[in-house]
């Protein structure tokens, strides 16, 4: 299983990459807007910290206008995976880019039928949103499930990239359910490491040693 890095947050990037897990980062218009720096800027920045994917959104919401950010964006690094939404417009861009050889990532998707689509336009990546699903009552990781058995039928190289994860028990189900990819916010990494009993033994090991530490 992939982890990505789910922020724009350059320090952060730093900081859990340093711990040898994260495989790529993926953004949205709303995380680079919580940087203050530019997109070209902070997508830069990134693709000197993780040698991976990294996933950046389109604005446009037309086709030529999704086509042309896309193929710029595609030109800085051939890590970029271009985001596209998935609309009437977002899925020929996916179509038209997948067949150039731009990675594309179809993003905002909320029903398997989307899935299906994006997979079809030779989207690379498709990104359903579970959080976003389990907010309004309906269950994102059966969505996962629905997904991963209808790529799984038809043997879609698409990848499922699980999106707006909100703890780790997410995580956890998503891997069990065999995603390829969980895109994880940090403060998820924070509390996937954490277990008290850890912290319970480690104190213990500590305080034992305390008392034995001097002995010759
Ligand atoms: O990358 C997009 C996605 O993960 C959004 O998450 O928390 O805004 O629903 P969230």
């Amino acid at each position: 299983m992939q982890f990505f890095l789910d922020t724009a947050n350059i320090e952060a990037i730093k900081k859990y990459a340093a711990w040898g897990v994260v495989d790529g980062v993926t953004t949205n218009p709303s995380l680079i807007s919580k940087e203050g720096v530019s997109l070209e800027k902070r997508i830069k920045e990134i693709l000197e910290v993780v040698d991976g994917p990294i996933s950046t959104e389109v604005i446009a919401a037309d086709y030529e206008g999704m086509l042309e950010e896309a193929r710029k964006y595609a030109k800085w690094h051939k890590n970029i995976y271009v985001k596209v939404p998935i609309t009437q417009d977002g899925l020929r861009a996916c179509k038209t880019l997948s067949a150039e050889g731009v990675n594309v990532n179809v993003t905002l998707i909320f029903s398997a039928g989307q899935a299906l689509l994006a997979a079809k336009a030779g989207a690379t990546v498709v990104s359903p949103f579970i959080g976003r699903l389990d907010d309004i009552c309906q269950d994102g990781m059966e969505l996962i499930a629905e997904i991963a058995q209808i790529f799984g039928n038809y043997d879609f190289k698409t990848k499922i990239l699980v999106a707006s994860i909100r703890h780790p028990r997410h995580v956890i189900d998503a891997a069990r359910l065999g995603a390829s990819i969980a895109t994880v916010p940090p403060e998820v990494f924070d509390l996937l490491i954490k277990h008290p009993l850890t912290d319970i033994g480690l104190k213990k090991f500590l305080e034992d040693w305390e008392k034995v530490k001097d002995l010759k």
